[in-house]
């Protein structure tokens, strides 16, 4: 081999060499590009470069030189891939700067009232409860004249109910979902219905003119005052703490013979007194008592035959006692200092 084609073949490894630095080390397409040209532009590129004295080689001496001259070509055009495939995918990013750190993102969260409602139908499912749902928008009938309102009855100004029109009004309570049950399935039943229902109470810390309620309704044969207590002792110790007091006291509702209110010892102040439970040590959480035969004969269910408990409670109430609020008008402000505590996986 004659000392020419020997320099141009240890120039093609140098050069070869040479690319495998420079080429790995590139971290911009930019710079890839720029590479190719300086190496294997057909007019000014190195290679063709150092094949400029190929012509006076003899033929053997440029047969072995052009081969080599090939493969170096190829070698560095695989590099020049190989790079260009690796800066592709953060290129598509153009721009994105991936050390910024993540832009906190407000999740959004689960009402304190509809976590109330839903941990308390849980609960009550967990007794066989199934959970129904009736309309806002109700008759006279429904919400008063089958639940055993008298017409004219003081308890219809009592709830000062918003009319929409004649016989026609926004439910004051969800018991007309009772009888709604009722007229649709026979018994036995058990279950709680959630909704919201609506009064003219102006807004203060503890009322508000829209508001939620549960409505519990249990109808079977033999049921009696004490699968109520039970059920509600029940309810309060897994809802509250298991060694939580309640106590019953003897009340009037029109669709309920005998009539309870229930209350639980107040879990802000611990049953010593403060502004939430007006300083009496205990918080009420409902309404109750065993359902009046004369709504069993309105809903066509015979009253001979079956007995049934209803309760209402109102989980705004609960929330508060729950998470130690004391103006209801927190649960309608949408502030974000409250709820804000109630994103989950944060
Ligand atoms: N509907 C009653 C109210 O709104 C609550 C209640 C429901 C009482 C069921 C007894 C039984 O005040």
């Amino acid at each position: 081999m004659s000392g020419a084609s020997a320099g141009l073949l240890a120039a093609l490894a140098a050069l070869k060499a040479e690319a495998e630095r420079t080429v790995r080390a590139a971290t911009e397409r930019d710079e890839v590009q720029r590479l190719r040209t300086e190496y294997l532009g057909r007019k000014a590129g190195r290679v063709t470069a150092i094949l400029r004295d190929l012509p006076s080689l003899d033929l053997e001496a440029r047969r072995t030189v052009g081969q080599a001259a090939n493969e170096t070509k190829a070698a560095i055009e695989a590099l020049l891939e190989a790079a260009e495939a690796a800066l592709a995918a953060p290129a598509a990013a153009a721009g994105a700067d991936l050390t910024m750190p993540a832009r906190p993102r407000f999740a959004g969260a689960i009402h304190p009232v509809t976590r109330v409602v839903d941990e308390i139908c849980g609960i009550f499912r967990d007794l066989g409860f199934t959970r129904v749902t009736g309309p806002e928008a109700e008759t006279e009938r429904y919400n008063f004249t089958a639940l055993n309102f008298p017409p004219g009855h003081p308890a219809l100004d009592l709830h000062d109910t918003m009319y929409l029109g004649p016989g026609t009004l926004l439910r004051t309570h969800t018991s007309p979902v009772q009888v709604r049950t009722m007229e649709a399935y026979r018994p036995p039943i058990r279950v709680t219905i959630p909704g919201l229902c609506y009064r003219r109470d102006p807004w203060d810390a503890s009322h508000a003119p829209v508001f939620a309620q549960i409505e519990g309704l249990v109808v079977d044969e033999g049921v009696s005052f004490v699968d109520l207590k039970a059920a509600i002792g029940y309810f309060a110790r897994r809802f509250f703490a298991p060694d939580v007091k309640v106590r019953f006291r003897p009340s009037f509702f029109p669709f309920t013979e005998p009539s309870a209110e229930v209350d639980v010892q107040c879990r802000i102040c611990g049953g010593k007194g403060c502004p939430v439970c007006k300083g009496t040590g205990w918080s009420e959480i409902m309404g109750a008592g065993m359902v009046d035969p004369a709504v069993f004969e309105a809903c066509g269910v015979d009253p001979e035959r079956y007995t049934g408990y209803a309760f209402g409670m109102g989980p705004g109430r609960i929330a508060m006692q729950r998470y130690g609020l004391s103006d209801i008008r927190m649960l309608y402000e949408a502030d974000v200092r409250l709820h804000a505590q109630f994103v989950e996986g944060k």
